[in-house]
């Protein structure tokens, strides 16, 4: 069964919340060792956006090299523990402007392929209720403006076919989801930070529709950076096996919590 092929090193990650269709492990997403075999058909995952957010396990100011360094090395180690026909749904900022400007998506984009994943297409998330304007630069000059989109990016990558031929074979989006998903202009609302009680948590609607386009009924799908567990929640909405790994035990605690309020799991 699916949720037996994830092994892991004992000492390396422990597990915080398991029942037969989701794991939630604590550990450390650069850690190579963390698991030793290929389980994931999916990856959904928004890691940290080097924006200064106060995650409690990790800092989240790095230097832009360092911050490439860390985004090589969780994305190769993603690449490592997915199976031959796995996807990759990679959610970024498309740059940044904040501390010098940058094309993060590109950059990441581009890593990704160094790393062996392979380049699908793009998806715009036009993130309906997030206000971005509050920087013009030269205020009504060409001297020096600043240009933003309010928008992320969903990168999707694939591991060595894009081909799926293997799995359940059982897709289970309806005809309306699949015209409107298939437009790569996808717009709904991101996530309240106090509802959920994450700094950055992204809205279940964002690996449902992954989930559904992407793979099929019993597939295993992983977030490397499972936060408040979304990832594990939309896997239970949607006949999927689910695996978090997460660094932070607050988030870890945090994760459980929803998991129970979510989905009816006793835990
Ligand atoms: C952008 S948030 C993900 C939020 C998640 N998508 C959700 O809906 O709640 C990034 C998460 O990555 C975690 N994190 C940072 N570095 C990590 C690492 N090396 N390994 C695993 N998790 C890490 C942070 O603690 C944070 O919870």
């Amino acid at each position: 069964m699916n949720n037996e092929k994830h092994t892991e090193k004992d000492n390396l990650s422990s597990v915080v919340y398991k029942n037969d269709k989701l794991t939630l492990y604590k550990g450390d997403a650069c850690e190579s060792a963390t698991f030793h075999n290929e389980f994931a058909d999916l990856i959904i995952t928004s890691p940290p956006y080097n924006v200064d957010i106060n995650y409690n396990s990790h800092k989240d100011d790095l230097s832009y090299i360092e911050y490439l360094e860390f985004t090589k090395s969780w994305i190769s180690n993603c690449f490592k523990w997915s199976k031959n026909q796995a996807r990759f749904c990679l959610n970024i900022p498309l740059d940044k402007n904040k501390g010098g400007q940058k094309s993060v998506g590109a950059d990441i984009t581009k890593i990704a392929q160094d790393v062996g994943w392979k380049y699908h297409s793009t998806i715009i998330w036009n993130e309906g209720n997030i206000s971005r304007r509050t920087a013009w630069g030269s205020w009504m000059s060409a001297s020096a403006p600043y240009v933003i989109a309010p928008v992320e990016l969903i990168v999707v990558l694939f591991k060595e076919e894009w081909k799926k031929t293997n799995g359940s074979k059982v897709s289970d989006i309806k005809k309306e989801e699949f015209i409107e998903w298939t437009n790569g202009l996808w717009t709904f609302n991101g996530e309240s930070k106090k509802r959920i009680g994450h700094p950055a948590p992204f809205p279940i609607e964002l690996p449902y529709r992954c989930i559904k386009l992407f793979s099929y009924v019993d597939d295993t799908v992983f977030d490397p950076f499972a936060g408040s567990g979304t990832i594990l929640i939309a896997a239970n909405n949607t006949n999927s096996y689910g695996i978090g790994l997460e660094i932070d035990e607050a988030y870890c605690d945090l994760a459980k919590q929803r998991i129970m309020n979510e989905t009816n799991m006793l835990i």
